[in-house]
């Protein structure tokens, strides 16, 4: 197969009726944005990028030079093309409505502008995670309550890992397909199409340090893998955790495995570490599209109804079999415990 840009990819899509031309122009936009992170993340020191801004965002988490930037870059991208109703960020308080300045479109726009700050200064990959929602008829103002729709309404999401090389991966709902940033053209082409998530795994992904504070399942899950091939599992399981959301998940895209970021006594009140709304819901319709499964490790991921922007939620996704028996630990204990 000759490989494609993303471009063509996307007027093609258009032509065969699948997106239209709003949607194409915003997949294109987010994808330029993308490209001017990656640049800037490349640059490292050099680009004197690196570092703590001194601020902190609504989540209370510092924010590094990084996170604020590569939210600039995304508002400036998206603010003026004409398709977007509003805008919604890890790093903003409250949803951003498109001023009235610019033209408005159909569509939200959802996104974690940097994923894995925690690594931006050692070097080691970070992502860009977006949603892609309707705005509900007849809004032309977006306030925050119409940002909450569960993940099953997405009509588009995707990532960028900023690893040794740029890759975009997205979907529209017609599968999941990666593209690679080509330096020298300055364009994403085609190298991964309809990705598909290996059934079954022996890797598994979650921070470990927290284990002491899981729920009683998510222990027992665990520690039944760990006793390998003598234990229930019978085989023997390899654990790998990077501490971005992204480039773990774009691992187990890849080569199969389970994601978890469980409920644990530290995050328990806030409903769990990672966010529903611009982490989960898209890397969950991304991991669904490649044939894989996305729940809270109680219910399907993308049929929680959003209550808040900023909302938290236990995470278990990656390899279908592997889900469905995480899954299967907290159920049965629930049900032995009610
Ligand atoms: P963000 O940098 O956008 O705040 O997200 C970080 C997330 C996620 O990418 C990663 O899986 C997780 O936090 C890491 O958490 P720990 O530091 O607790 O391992
Ligand atoms: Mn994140
Ligand atoms: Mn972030």
């Amino acid at each position: 197969m000759k490989p494609i840009s993303l471009t063509r990819f996307l007027i093609e899509e258009q032509h065969a009726g699948f997106i239209n031309a709003d949607l194409r122009l915003l997949i294109e936009v987010v994808a330029r944005a993308c490209k001017t992170i990656s640049t800037a993340i490349s640059k490292g020191e050099l680009g004197g990028v690196l570092g703590g801004a001194g601020t902190g965002n609504i989540q209370g988490e510092a924010q590094q030079k990084l996170d604020v930037l590569s939210n600039e870059i995304f508002l400036e991208a998206n603010e003026w093309g004409g398709h977007l109703a509003g805008l919604a960020s890890e790093e903003m308080e409250h949803s951003h409505p498109i001023p009235n300045a610019y033209p408005k479109g159909n569509y939200l726009l959802l996104f974690d502008p940097l994923d894995g700050s925690s690594n931006i200064d050692v070097n080691i990959t970070v992502g860009t995670i977006f949603s892609v929602l309707r705005c509900p008829d007849g809004i032309t103002e977006p306030e925050d309550e119409h940002f909450l729709q569960p993940g099953s309404a997405q009509v588009c999401a995707g990532y960028a890992s900023y690893g040794p090389s740029t890759m975009l991966v997205l979907t529209t709902g017609r599968g999941t397909h990666g593209f690679t940033l080509d330096r020298e053209q300055g364009s994403f082409v085609m190298t991964k199409r309809d990705m598909k998530i290996p059934d079954e795994t022996k890797e598994f992904s979650v921070n470990s340090s927290n284990q002491r504070f899981w729920e009683t399942p998510m222990q027992t899950y665990v520690d039944d893998m760990l006793k390998g091939k003598e234990g229930p599992r019978g085989r023997d399981f390899n654990m790998r955790w990077i501490a971005s959301m992204v480039a773990d998940v774009h691992r187990i895209m890849t080569r199969g495995g389970i994601f978890s970021y469980p409920l644990d006594s530290k995050c328990r009140d806030k409903g769990g570490k990672l966010r529903l709304m611009y982490e989960a819901n898209p890397m969950s319709f991304l991991i669904e599209q490649a044939g894989g499964a996305a729940s809270t490790g109680r219910m399907r991921m993308m049929d929680v109804q959003p209550t808040g922007l900023h909302q938290r939620v236990p995470v278990f996704m990656g390899s279908k079999t592997e889900v469905e028996t995480a899954v299967k630990y907290h159920l049965e204990f629930d049900a032995k415990n009610a």
